[in-house]
């Protein structure tokens, strides 16, 4: 009661405040500044003094705050995410004493913008650590201001920048293919399905169909976008919405399509290492190793006996032989014993998508490969497509495919084909890689998976 009394008063004889975020702290030494942000941590110790941790997305500043100003209501009422403009001046902190960039603001004068609840309703009780996973989506749009969450969000920015700035040293051009579409991928039964203007449309599963018509007016060409996937599974790699990176390439060999996914693994990883975004790894795998060129390439077909010479059998006991599709659990049971990138090729045509391209020195097989990870599994698909207009009306025809709405994509076999071929990568699969999660669902900003579509 006796604080709701208590007033402070901006001291207007003092050199005007110049507003700044946390990140441009260093510049600002020595000079009187306002920041806003909100308050991650606090502290009081003793009557007279109260220490703020204030983030602003660009960083953490120790603040100050001393006498009166740690009298009024405000500051003894101050909740944990309340937001706050702090006045002051920045000082280096005193030898023997440690803070984010090595200074501390010495705050004048402050002024609460937006008080946030305690009690029950306080941040800490939402997003308690004990609380289930379930609860913790829930509270996603809470959950990505900590410090975890928000170093995966950093660190997926520096990934996105680093595809796009291989593709672009490739001479790539980015392209934004339609979601909305009418015609599928990747099978009919992982379609998400809805009414388009009274037609029946679905939302894109992969926008390889559209690159490869970008290939005559672009030359080679890539796209950051969602893919959707009505999956029923609910595993740890499996989003109903994920960030697929798709390059298709013109007049390429399936060994140039090896090399270059390669090459881009490679490189995207060095990218982030390098980036201003690399120190949040310490929160999250500070033991990374970036992979070892060249990686081990394995035919399918030596995979089915790697998996026969080392006991990993079939749910019913029998041997996996030829033509079996390998299912997630074997895989990943193969590829941690491996314990490094494997590209999986030439997988037998029966268990691969309509437009794959067969391998010409054994047509039961074709042109293709997965790129799989420890812990992970298969982060990269790709294939070269088939170039030959005969060859993929048949392959329409064995697939039960209309070939009615794919003729622009069949104009492409017409109009001068090409020998070409691409691929599409799981962001969230390649972060939950790189930045060692458990699941795909803490790579994305707000996860899409069976039963949940919020926040
Ligand atoms: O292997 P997929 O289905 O291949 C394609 O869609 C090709 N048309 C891509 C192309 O050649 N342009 O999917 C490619 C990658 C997978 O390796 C995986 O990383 C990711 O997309 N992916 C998923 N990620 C999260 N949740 C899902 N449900 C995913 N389905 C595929």
């Amino acid at each position: 009661e006796e604080s709701k009394k208590i007033v402070i008063k901006m001291d207007y004889n003092l050199p005007q405040a110049k507003q700044i975020k946390i990140r441009d702290s260093t510049s600002n030494r020595g000079q009187r500044v306002v920041v806003c942000g909100w308050v991650h941590r606090h502290r009081v110790q003793g009557k007279d003094l109260m220490f703020i941790w204030l983030r602003d997305g660009t960083g953490f500043l120790q603040c100050v705050l001393t006498g009166q100003m740690c009298h009024t209501y405000n500051a003894v009422t101050l909740q944990l995410e309340s937001t706050v403009s702090l006045y002051g001046t920045l000082k280096e902190v005193p030898a023997g004493k440690t803070a984010p960039g090595g200074h501390e603001l010495q705050v004048d004068y402050w002024e609460l913008i937006g008080a946030a609840p305690g009690g029950d309703e306080a941040i800490t009780n939402k997003i308690s650590a004990e609380a289930s996973p379930d609860l913790l989506y829930d509270q996603r749009h809470l959950v990505i201001r900590g410090d975890t969450a928000s170093a995966v969000l950093r660190l997926r920015h520096a990934t996105l920048r680093g595809f796009r700035a291989f593709f672009d040293k490739k001479g790539l051009y980015e392209v934004t293919p339609p979601l909305m579409v009418q015609t599928q991928v990747e099978g009919g039964s992982t379609l998400f399905h809805f009414q388009y203007y009274g037609e029946e449309a679905y939302l894109t599963q992969s926008s390889q169909l559209y690159l490869e018509t970008c290939l005559p007016a672009l030359g080679d060409v890539y796209c950051i976008t969602e893919s959707f996937r009505a999956e029923k599974s609910h595993t740890r790699r499996h989003l109903a919405e994920y960030t697929h990176i798709e390059a298709e390439l013109a007049f390429i060999t399936f060994n140039d399509l090896l090399d270059f996914l390669e090459d881009m693994v490679c490189s995207v990883v060095d990218f982030v290492l390098a980036s201003k975004e690399a120190p949040y790894f310490k929160e999250l795998h500070k033991d990374f190793v970036p992979p070892k060129r060249p990686f081990r390439r394995m035919d399918y077909s030596d995979g089915i006996k790697w998996l026969n010479d080392n006991g990993i059998k079939k749910e019913d006991g029998s041997d996996y032989v030829f033509g079996d599709d390998i299912p997630e659990a074997p895989e990943r049971k193969m590829t941690d014993a491996i314990g490094e990138p494997i590209m999986f090729c030439r997988f037998p045509v029966e268990i691969k998508s309509f437009y794959m391209k067969r391998d010409p020195k054994d047509t039961k097989l074709t042109e293709s490969v997965d790129v799989l990870i420890p812990n992970v599994g298969e982060i990269v698909g790709g294939s070269m497509r088939i170039s030959d207009l005969a060859e993929l009306l048949a392959a329409y025809k064995r697939e039960g495919i209309d070939p009615s709405p794919y003729y622009w994509f069949t104009d492409q076999r017409k109009y001068g084909t090409c020998e070409h071929g691409g691929f599409g990568l799981g962001l969230e699969r390649f972060l939950a890689w790189m930045l060692n999660r458990y699941t795909v669902r803490d790579c994305c900003l707000y996860p899409r998976f069976p039963g949940r579509a919020q926040p």
